[in-house]
């Protein structure tokens, strides 16, 4: 095992090693038991994790929540801006403030991209970005990225298509950029309106990572063993039109998957992207994948606080 980890924040993914991220797998792993309440951690006795939701979450938000109590701490937060002073005219930046005096860490998800990169400049405490706009959900990668790894064992040569809303997605974005760091064989299945953006693939090309790119699933479902499928984010569209025309571009059902062997993966929600009759069959791990944002964001916040813990 890797035994240091030295990042103070999680921001992006692309601030990560390889290294780094199978320090945080391994972590969770030993922390499973914990997550399952089958053994006791008081790891975070007597800390307080701030969580700044201003976009709606039912994942990270709990799956924090839950990590952060399993370890022994406490937490204090907001759900959305109407809700804090905000709403009277509070900058971002005094709320931060405000927070940091409170807690020892800070999870922040916010329709802004680089929000939580600026509030990791101004805090000193460890800062955890929990989605950020169109821009990254590194910790959904690191669960994304654990889930392949508990179902094969390794994430070495996998055959992965992202497939969906791949230009306003933060997940794939993120994970793109981390399965191009395990000779991952990649293809972005999407509309040609929803293509992964310049910039990603630039980072790829970069990095000599090899991918294809192609707009029909059926031509590339028998040769892949990780389905990703992904939500058309109305929210994100400027024109609800243009969100008509392409949300049904891929329905995943149990049909189409009867001679596949292949896992479906979802960073959830879904809306009708998956079929509910693919639930019930081998093929589903996108609920897992949800369950294990438990033990990853264990192995984070451990990881962050006890770094800080260190250093004083
Ligand atoms: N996957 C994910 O980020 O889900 P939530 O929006 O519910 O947190």
């Amino acid at each position: 095992m890797i035994e240091i980890f030295s990042h103070k924040n999680v921001i992006s993914i692309k601030e990560f090693s390889k290294d780094d991220i199978n320090y945080i797998l391994e972590k969770a792993t030993k922390l499973e038991k914990v997550a399952k309440s089958q053994e006791v951690s008081k790891s975070l006795n007597g800390k307080i994790v701030g969580m700044m939701f201003f976009e709606p979450s039912t994942r990270t938000k709990l799956s924090f929540e839950t990590a952060t109590k399993r370890l022994g701490g406490a937490y204090i937060g907001i759900d959305n801006a109407a809700s804090s002073s905000i709403s009277k005219g509070e900058t971002i930046a005094d709320t931060a403030k405000m927070f940091e005096s409170y807690s020892d860490a800070l999870v922040i998800r916010h329709e802004l991209e680089g929000v939580s990169r600026f509030i990791s400049e101004i805090v000193d405490v460890p800062v955890i970005n929990a989605g950020d706009g169109a821009g990254q959900h590194p910790t959904q990668t690191l669960l994304d990225l654990y889930t392949m790894k508990k179902e094969f064992g390794d994430i070495e040569d996998l055959k992965v298509a992202l497939v969906g809303d791949l230009k306003y997605g933060r997940t794939v974005h993120s994970l793109s950029y981390a399965l191009g760091l395990y000779n991952v064989k990649m293809t972005f299945v999407s509309p040609p309106e929803l293509k992964m953006p310049k910039e990603n693939l630039r980072d790829l090309e970069k990095n000599n990572i090899e991918y294809l790119e192609e707009s029909n699933l059926n031509k590339v479902i028998d040769d892949i063993d990780v389905l990703y499928d992904t939500r058309i984010q109305k929210e994100r569209f400027p024109d609800e039109e243009e969100y008509n025309k392409i949300k049904d571009a891929y329905l995943i059902n149990k049909k189409m998957l009867e001679d596949k062997n292949l896992i479906v993966m979802h960073p959830l929600p879904r809306v009708n992207e998956i079929s509910q009759d693919v639930d019930n069959t081998k093929h589903n791990r996108y609920f897992e994948q949800a369950y294990n944002g438990v033990p990853v964001r264990m192995a984070i916040l451990e990881t962050l606080i006890s770094n800080i813990k260190n250093k004083k």
